[in-house]
């Protein structure tokens, strides 16, 4: 199955005639930019004729310095989806197995089917990942882990006790992948960052986006960590320009823009505690979430809602190719998108 995207904006408003839709569909930053990064690739911008340096020797000494790592221990690539498929075809040839949770990112089943390797299904039980699970379909091919540390479309976490009795048995050889795309969301402290298990001798790739917290989904770039070794076999795959020049600076300034990343996980915050507050009045379950999105269950088929939601002018993302058949997955907006959603689905619900 493709990965089918959110809906835009432009093409709402088209079809159905109405301004000031929001989409609150794709987990991106609702700030906007950092505008730090902003003002860096407009001022980049008169330098396009130029190919990006391959190497982003600049970025990748800064992103070392800032998490205390050696830079070799670092890859970009277009988007994290970019580095996660560079994993996939680094690691995987067919006949090979990666395990992955029933209700993991879509993205691990897409790679791992076009590589010709067998996707492993995982069961979600309070559709969270289940590492005691996943071990226990650990075979001869199993090459590949992928766990979604915090999860989409889920908003679940793993603990730092379940993962660290799932790290000490997992063999050597077997690549875990930590998909941390929404890990600077993450307030509870028994959150496992993986980095800091990078020297557990285990073989971790992080992964990590400027796509979420920084607000350039639109510029592409993610990164991924991990040993030299597996990191310099993952350089050979990559295509040589796969981080343009345009994210390069983005990213830089980005890192630097403390005030925006601060800013954000508070409207966040405050955000996901009002909607969910509004969730429970309205007697809406909903997975309790550490992201920036919360999953609801409207326990019957969610599209009549979703369209309905659709001509109040809010966007947001069915799951049905998740598997999940009665859940809606909605993003933290600004407060008044929040409002806006919320006034949509207590008037379709009629309460
Ligand atoms: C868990 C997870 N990983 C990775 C990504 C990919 O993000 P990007 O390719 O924009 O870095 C997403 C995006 O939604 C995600 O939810």
């Amino acid at each position: 199955m493709p990965y089918v995207p959110g809906k835009p904006v432009e093409e709402l408003e088209r079809e159905l005639g109405i301004k000031d839709a929001i989409k609150i569909a794709s987990n991106e930053n609702p700030l906007g930019p950092s505008p730090l990064a902003e003002k860096a690739v407009k001022e980049a911008v008169s330098s396009l004729n130029r190919y990006p340096d391959g190497d982003a020797f600049y970025l990748k000494e800064k992103l070392a310095r800032k998490f205390g790592i050696s830079p070799e221990t670092l890859i970009f690539g277009n988007g994290s989806n970019d580095v996660i498929d560079i994993a996939a075809r680094t690691f995987m040839e067919p006949g090979d197995e990666a395990i992955f949770g029933e209700y993991a990112f879509i993205v691990y089943p897409i790679v791992t089917q076009a590589v010709g390797a067998k996707g492993v299904i995982s069961p979600m039980p309070d559709y969270t990942h289940d590492l005691r699970d996943m071990y226990s379909r650990i075979t001869e091919k199993t090459k590949i882990i992928f766990i979604a540390n915090p999860n989409n479309p889920t908003g679940t976490m793993v603990k730092r006790a379940e993962f660290e009795w799932f790290l000490e048995k997992v063999p050597e050889d077997i690549l875990v992948l930590m998909d941390e795309a929404y890990f600077e969301y993450v307030e509870d402290k028994d959150y496992p960052n993986s980095l800091e298990y990078q020297n557990s001798g285990k073989s971790i790739l992080t992964v990590r986006t400027f796509s979420k917290i920084y607000g350039l989904a639109g510029l592409r770039l993610g990164y991924g960590i991990a040993h030299q070794d597996i990191i310099s076999n993952m350089q050979r795959v990559r295509q040589p320009f796969n981080a343009n020049s345009l994210c390069q600076v983005g990213a830089m300034a980005a890192i630097d823009d403390i005030e925006h990343i601060e800013k954000t996980k508070e409207v966040n915050s405050e955000g996901l505690t009002y909607v969910t507050e509004e969730l429970k009045k309205l007697d809406i379950p909903y997975t309790p979430s550490f992201t920036n999105f919360v999953l609801i269950d409207l326990g019957d088929n969610p599209m009549p809602i979703y369209n309905s939601l659709l001509k109040e002018g809010v966007i947001v993302r069915p799951v049905l190719g998740y598997g999940l058949k009665t859940h809606l997955r909605v993003t933290i907006g600004l407060r008044e998108e929040n409002e806006k959603f919320i006034r949509g689905i207590t008037k379709i619900l009629g309460k």
